[in-house]
């Protein structure tokens, strides 16, 4: 694929969309990895560019005051701070163009405060995807964590302007492609909440694995397609019958929790361990217990590869975090070679101290997994065209 490195960017205006979805509480940054990795193409940029405009989401907007809590500009300073240099931040009250021809670096505010009209971003609206292009003489996608969404900012500017991708999707390209012909054993263990975007890509991964583990709140559909109580935990209604015939026809290869902690929710400082047929019905499920981890253990011991995407329980919550932490020692104590997928199990290996540990931690969540299924992501189709 045509990278950053083999397309014209002398004297250019070159845009970059970049994957600044980073975990933020209380107008923190919990994690920067995202943005510490985009680091490379933007100063390659910086140095070979006439001008460099910076633009990513943050969140999901849907209301006025979700763009309240997701602005950029938190992301911007740390940017700034990490490149050494200054970079003007523009909203969308400024006057876009005329700050680009008045400074080297911009950053626009983030681009799905665009969804707040008709998910312009995010349901790649052409009026919106020419604007972006209109700012740009050349559009770089180093946004893996988002290129399997068919967004303005990531397929529709693709199609208007010279495109390339930068470094970090190419280094996500180079890494993840070796999962397509794993050493085996080979297992795959999904967890975290983004359930229903998540789900349906199993079917198209279980052939290819040995075992495929089930953990976080992806583990309640599947339990609940089995008749278990899951009281209040989250789970995907509409999933509900598909994971009843994943389940009937590959029940030695998923492997589902058999203990885990429940509370009344997901911020509270108590917790009880119960094993998996007693959830109480006012509770949810928030992590998993020593049971489970004995049997990730068990099956997973002789594997050569192992993908992991998804936390396995709430683990911002230190209360809920004992699953996710147990689970990362497991996998760095075995021989397999390691791939970590996905924002917030990205932020929980670094947290935790394996920031180097694994043999790629990818950027991408949903992205690595659609990834994973061999199909072209919407946001790399028209690259380089
Ligand atoms: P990734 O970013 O690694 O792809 P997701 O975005 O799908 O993962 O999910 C991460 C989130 O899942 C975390 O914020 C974590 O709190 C949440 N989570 C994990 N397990 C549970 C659970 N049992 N119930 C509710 N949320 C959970
Ligand atoms: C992610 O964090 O997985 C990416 O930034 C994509 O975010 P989205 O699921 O809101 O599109
Ligand atoms: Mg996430």
């Amino acid at each position: 694929m045509i990278t950053i490195r083999d397309i014209n960017i002398k004297d250019k205006k070159v845009l970059i969309r970049c994957d600044f979805n980073v975990p933020i509480i209380n107008g923190k940054i919990q994690d920067d990895n995202r943005i510490v990795k985009s680091i490379p193409t933007i100063q390659y940029a910086i140095d070979n560019a006439y001008k460099v405009i910076i633009i990513s989401h943050l969140g999901r907007i849907k209301t006025k005051d979700d763009m309240k809590k997701n602005s950029l500009k938190i992301v911007c300073d740390r940017l700034s701070k990490l490149l050494n240099i200054d970079i003007k931040f523009c909203t969308y009250e400024d006057d876009i163009k005329s700050e680009i021809s008045k400074n080297k670096i911009v950053m626009l505010e983030n681009i799905r405060f665009f969804d707040i009209d008709d998910k312009k971003e995010s349901n790649n609206d052409e009026q919106l995807a020419k604007y972006l292009s209109s700012l740009c003489d050349v559009y770089i996608n180093d946004a893996f964590g988002v290129s399997h969404r068919n967004a303005a900012s990531t397929t529709g500017i693709s199609q208007l302007v010279p495109s390339a991708i930068g470094f970090l999707m190419e280094e996500e390209i180079n890494k993840l492609s070796e999962l397509f012909n794993p050493k085996k054993p080979f297992v795959i263990i999904l967890g975290g909440s983004k359930v229903s975007d998540k789900i349906g890509i199993i079917s198209n991964l279980i052939d290819k694995v040995d075992k495929m583990v089930i953990v976080g709140a992806m583990a309640f559909t599947f339990l609940k397609a089995e008749n278990i109580d899951i009281g209040k935990s989250i789970f995907d209604e509409d999933n509900l019958n598909y994971c009843k015939n994943l389940l009937n026809k590959y029940k030695d290869k998923i492997i589902l929790p058999q203990d885990v902690y429940v509370s009344d929710n997901i911020n509270s400082k108590n917790k009880i361990l119960v094993d998996i047929e007693n959830i109480p019905s006012n509770m949810m499920g928030l992590d998993i217990g020593e049971k489970t981890l004995d049997k990730i253990t068990e099956n997973i011991k002789d594997s050569k590869t192992i993908f992991l995407n998804g936390p396995a329980g709430a683990f911002e919550n230190e209360v809920f975090s004992y699953g996710t932490k147990n689970l990362l020692s497991i996998l760095y104590n075995t021989n397999a070679k390691v791939i970590i997928g996905g924002g917030d199990s990205a932020s929980a290996a670094i947290k935790y101290g394996y920031k180097n540990k694994f043999y790629h931690i990818s950027t991408g969540g949903g992205a690595s997994l659609k990834f994973l299924e061999g199909k072209t992501l919407d946001g790399l189709k028209y690259i380089g065209e």
